[in-house]
């Protein structure tokens, strides 16, 4: 065991909180979220109610500026963002050395780190001009880089952003259409997908955004920031459970597994057995991001004549689930990742694109948490502190002595 009490005697005191389940790192007034009565708000304003009403660049806007942009702020904001869609043709060859069965998130963190070497120009996180043009480079760019990973993954020649097109619209030509070949798109599936983004945009101090405020914390640039957050959102208990739950879902039906006997193997706590897609640390009640997407879910496979299995075995698990003690007890609840994965499926995105999705729709949420710690003057480099557990002082012991 440890004696906790010899150890703080040797440290002085410290606060130890594994995970930092009741740890504040910082303040912030960019997103709120009550997790007990499963409410969640970007600047104020109810996820619903954008989730409805706004587009993903206004909250784009929104989440980074502090407020709703007027017409002409956001026709700037989105025009400034459409002419720097193209990727450089140097960085485009990246994509060329990566092997054919290369995780496209790597790929995405790798490009997106390369952005500091190809724009020098825009790297000082103390300059606003600068940060302002690097922000718009990643919101432009990063549609791009996951088009271009996607291509290479299927092995089809990438194409180049066509300005007149929304952020939406042209990502999904661009992982879709092929060159010199029209493209049309499916307009039920344009507000599907921008609807999920703005259901990923932010949400406070998770793993990921806590990584880019980390790594910010030291004045990284943005752009290296953020690349470290999409390794952090890459983790299966991060970002990685859209695909995680996607592939439980596919494992039960192509086993045949018996729903009630898989949700006893999961209260059994068998090793590597979850119910993923359920449980949150924050949201004690049902993520109020689930309930929107449960409901895009039914829409857009009903939209495209869709009769997926595994959206019936989703429902089924999710009843069993929350009529169980064991999931009651423990406030465990479908969380946003529970229903996207068939959404983006039905799309025709393959498994292991759902989180560069992901991806897309948390960016401007980085970005504004980057912009909100850099500007604040109380920010210090993050450097947490250790509660010391290994030996005392010992002598070097010389190889023949061993
Ligand atoms: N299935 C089964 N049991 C679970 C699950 C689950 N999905 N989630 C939590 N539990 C149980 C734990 O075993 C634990 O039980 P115990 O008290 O008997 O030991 C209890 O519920 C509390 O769980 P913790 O792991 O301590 O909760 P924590 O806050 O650390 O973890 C997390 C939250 C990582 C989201 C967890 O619920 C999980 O692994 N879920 C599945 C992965 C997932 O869906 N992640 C997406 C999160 S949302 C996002 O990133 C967008």
């Amino acid at each position: 065991g440890l004696d906790i009490s010899k150890l703080l005697s040797t440290t002085g005191m410290i606060t130890l909180d594994s995970g930092f389940m009741n740890t504040g790192s910082t303040t912030s007034a960019v997103t709120y979220i009550d997790g007990d009565a499963g409410i969640l708000r970007y600047r104020g304003y109810p996820i619903e109610q954008l989730a409805e009403k706004s587009s993903f660049l206004e909250v784009s806007y929104l989440l980074i500026h502090g407020e709703l942009p007027t017409t002409t702020q956001l026709e700037e904001f989105t025009s400034r963002i459409s002419r720097h869609t193209l990727l450089h043709e140097d960085l485009k060859r990246f994509f060329d050395g990566f092997p054919r069965d290369a995780h496209p998130m790597p790929v995405l963190s790798s490009a997106v780190s390369a952005l500091s070497t190809f724009y020098q120009d825009s790297l000082d996180p103390f300059n606003q001009d600068q940060v302002e043009l690097s922000t718009v480079r990643l919101l432009a760019k990063l549609p791009t880089i996951a088009a271009y990973a996607y291509k290479k993954s299927v092995g089809q020649p990438y194409l180049y952003p066509d300005n007149s097109l929304s952020l939406v619209e042209n990502f999904l030509r661009m992982s879709f259409g092929f060159p010199a070949e029209p493209y049309e798109l499916n307009p039920t599936l344009v507000k599907a997908l921008d609807q999920l983004l703005i259901l990923h945009a932010d949400h406070e101090q998770n793993c990921s955004t806590s990584t880019v405020r980390l790594v910010g914390s030291s004045n990284a640039n943005l752009f290296a920031s953020v690349s470290a957050g999409i390794n952090a959102l890459f983790g299966p208990l991060h970002g990685g459970a859209n695909q995680a739950v996607l592939e439980m879902l596919e494992k039960i039906d192509r086993e045949g597994l018996d729903i009630k006997t898989f949700v006893s193997r999961v209260k059994n706590k068998e090793p590597g057995v979850r119910l993923m897609g359920f449980g949150h640390r924050v949201y004690k009640n049902y993520d109020p991001r689930a309930a929107l997407v449960k409901k895009t879910a039914d829409q857009v496979l009903t939209d495209l004549g869709v009769n997926d299995r595994l959206l019936d075995l989703a429902k089924q698990l999710e009843e069993i689930a929350l009529s169980d003690d064991y999931f009651i007890e423990r406030k465990l609840y479908p969380n946003v990742d529970f229903y996207t994965g068939l959404i983006y499926k039905a799309m025709g995105f393959p498994t292991r694109m759902f989180t560069v999705l992901f991806a897309i729709g948390r960016l401007p949420g980085w970005i504004a948490q980057w912009r909100e710690m850099i500007n604040d003057p109380t920010t210090k480099i993050g450097r947490p502190r250790q509660v010391y557990t290994g030996y005392t002082e010992r002598d070097y012991v010389d190889p023949s002595q061993r």
